[in-house]
C-alpha cells in the first residue's frame, strides 16, 4: 500500500506551472498539465538538468538544459540526449492537497 504525503495545495498549481520539492531528501517535481497532476524525480537522466525549470509540452516535460523529453505519465524518453527514463510518483488530490507517495 503506498505512503501518500502531503507535498502541496492544488490551488498553488496552476495549469501549465511546474514547482519543486524537497520531500524525504527527495528532489521531485509537481506538474499540472491541463489539470491533471503529476509528479517525478527532478533531475533529468542526461546531465542533472533541474527539470521543473523547463517546459511543459503535450503531456511531456522538456528539459531545459539540452531539450531532453520525457512523457510525465511514465517518465520514458521522447527526445533524446537522455538515454534513460525519469522515475515518476503516484499522485492523488484530496481535500484540495496534492499528496505522492514516494516508495
Ligand atoms: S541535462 Fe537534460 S537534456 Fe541534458
Amino acid at each position: 500500500m503506498p505512503n501518500f504525503i502531503a507535498v502541496a495545495q492544488a490551488a498553488d498549481i496552476k495549469p501549465g506551472e511546474i514547482k519543486s520539492f524537497d520531500v524525504k531528501s527527495e528532489l521531485i517535481l509537481l506538474a499540472n498539465w491541463q489539470g491533471t497532476f503529476f509528479a517525478a524525480q527532478n533531475l533529468c537522466t542526461h546531465d542533472n538538468g533541474t527539470l521543473s525549470d523547463g517546459t511543459l509540452i503535450d503531456g511531456e516535460i522538456e528539459c531545459p538544459r539540452h531539450g531532453g523529453r520525457f512523457e510525465l505519465q511514465s517518465g520514458r524518453v521522447t527526445a533524446l540526449p537522455p538515454m534513460f527514463p525519469i522515475k515518476t510518483f503516484p499522485v492523488k488530490v484530496e481535500d484540495g492537497n496534492i499528496l505522492v507517495a514516494l516508495d
